[in-house]
């Protein structure tokens, strides 16, 4: 089966660029993002390909060579269905804020409503892929919806889990270690996975390229992000045993990751993980193994996300110990918002709640963040409804000025590892804030001897 037709529902921080690259490598193939926020697809449209709704080195230089070639964006979306013989699912599933699994089970009425309406909508047989993260077993829950629509076609379900991390997406669609596609050990099911196996094999070497049954697929997706964020967690944890023990962190985790059985990547401490995906997949782990009564199960890899709580309110109760055991009318410099450097995501990014345990001991903040707008700033604060949004507003404030961020500031915390934060004049700062003059590096980012030597009271996560 040669596909020649695509649609992607969901025009967000994975659907946009995996269609981008998509289409970038098979120009015969005509790709349609859809999605039912006007304002999101008319960003992707938008003259000025700087423009787009999502930051991503690299990515609007592949927008601008494909859209309007064989990329393109629209919120049609019942048209896209209808045309396509393959449809991504794409669309967000956060965790669900209300009724039964609150707080932790995965909210699939994105899914569902998706599921919906192709079936309301297609007239002739679709391959339909899953590539949001979804709790093991949604696909039984999205064939059957198709199934009972009673008008003949025939839906072959894959799940296409994506491994992108944000900050690096391009790199990591372009040179993946992997590509996993789940689909059913059948006939028709072979033939789905073999044409979706030819769009990726147009730029990745064949034998990257896994195809599993739909469950261990499903499966593979939670577990790899449990995997990576409890690395993080746990050399967090051994964080705050350095700062007891005079153990330097950084130290530690050169030392552990040259034995090749841990390997060196994602063991750098921190303020604590945050980003749409880690904090979401564990608790729809914990959930779904609890819903089969495997308590120690759950009990297991809830401690990753315990521990990341803890490092972020740790972090903050740290900083209004320093200062003297109060941060009341004090002025605090937040360098840093997006949850990691190099997005404009801030989708559970350690900087909110740091701030919020900050708000309610009346601090006032003035943040800087390269990528993200002021106005998504006091939206993520006015979501966590601790206290009015008028408040929010008043107490804290956004400047893209570094200086003016910092000026007479009691501390300079650095939330986020922005490589632009190396390049500030920090005697400069130094000059401008309240003496003593504190930072709190919660990326381990800066120069902690320079810093030293300039007047700084710096601490950073491990070390001390
Ligand atoms: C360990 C450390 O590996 C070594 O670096 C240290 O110096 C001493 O302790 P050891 O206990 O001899 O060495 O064996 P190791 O290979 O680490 O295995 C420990 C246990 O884990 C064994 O029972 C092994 O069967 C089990 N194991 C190991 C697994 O069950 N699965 C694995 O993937 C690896
Ligand atoms: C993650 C997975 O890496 C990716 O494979 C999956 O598809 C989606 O979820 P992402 O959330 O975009 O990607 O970013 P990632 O690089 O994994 O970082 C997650 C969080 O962990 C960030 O807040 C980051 O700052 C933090 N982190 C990461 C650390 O604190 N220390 C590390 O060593 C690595
Ligand atoms: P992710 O990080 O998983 O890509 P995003 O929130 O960035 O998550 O993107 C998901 C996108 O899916 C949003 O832009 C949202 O508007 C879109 N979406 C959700 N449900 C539907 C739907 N039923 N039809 C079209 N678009 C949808």
């Amino acid at each position: 089966m040669k596909i020649t037709n695509i649609c992607c529902i969901g025009a967000g921080y994975v659907g946009g660029p995996t269609m981008a690259v998509i289409a970038k490598h098979n120009p015969d193939i005509k790709v349609t993002v859809v999605d039912m926020n006007a304002a999101r697809i008319a960003a992707w449209n938008d003259s000025d390909v700087n423009n787009i709704p999502i930051y991503e080195p690299g990515l609007s230089d592949i927008v601008a060579e494909t859209r309007g070639r064989n990329l393109f964006f629209s919120t049609d979306v019942d048209q896209a269905i209808f045309d396509a013989e393959m449809i991504f699912i794409s669309v967000n599933t956060p965790t669900k804020t209300y009724g039964k699994g609150k707080g932790m089970a995965s909210d699939l009425k994105y899914i569902e409503l998706c599921a919906r309406q192709i079936a309301h909508v297609a007239k002739d047989d679709k391959i339909v892929i899953e590539k949001s993260t979804l709790p093991v077993r949604t696909a039984q829950t999205i064939k059957s919806i198709l199934k009972h629509t009673g008008n003949g076609v025939q839906y072959q379900i894959l799940s296409n889990p994506e491994f992108l991390a944000e900050g690096t997406a391009i790199r990591d669609l372009e040179n993946p270690d992997r590509v996993l596609i789940g689909g059913d050990h059948n006939e028709e099911g072979q033939k789905a996975i073999d044409a979706l196996v030819k769009i990726y094999e147009a730029w990745i070497p064949k034998e990257k390229i896994l195809t599993t049954n739909v469950w261990s697929s499903e499966l593979s997706k939670l577990t790899a992000n449990a995997f990576l964020a409890q690395r993080v967690s746990s050399i967090n944890a051994i964080s705050e045993l350095c700062e007891v023990t005079g153990a330097d962190v950084t130290e530690v985790a050169r030392s552990i990751g040259m034995d090749s059985r841990i390997g060196s990547k994602f063991l750098q401490a921190s303020v604590g993980f945050g980003g749409s995906c880690f904090q979401k997949d564990i608790l729809n782990l914990v959930y779904i193994a609890k819903s089969y009564g495997l308590t120690e199960v759950a009990d297991y890899w809830e401690q990753v996300i315990i521990m990341n709580d803890y490092q972020k309110t740790r972090f903050a109760h740290n900083i209004i110990r320093t200062l003297y055991n109060t941060v009341s009318g004090k002025k605090i410099a937040f360098l840093g918002w997006a949850f990691k450097k190099d997005t404009n995501d801030t989708r559970e990014s350690a900087a909110i709640y740091v701030a919020d345990i900050l708000l309610n001991e009346q601090a006032e903040l003035m943040v800087l963040d390269p990528k993200v707008d002021k106005e998504t700033i006091y939206a993520d604060l006015d979501y966590l409804k601790t206290r009015a949004p008028e408040e929010n507003r008043k107490l804290v404030d956004v400047s893209s000025d570094p200086y003016e961020v910092c000026k007479d500031a009691h501390a300079v915390t650095i939330l986020t590892e922005w490589d632009e934060f190396n390049t500030y004049d920090w005697q400069k700062i130094f000059d401008n804030m309240k003496k003593p003059a504190f930072v709190f590096d919660g990326r381990n980012l800066l120069d902690a001897i320079k810093m030293k030597e300039i007047g700084f009271m710096y601490e950073s996560i491990g070390v001390r």
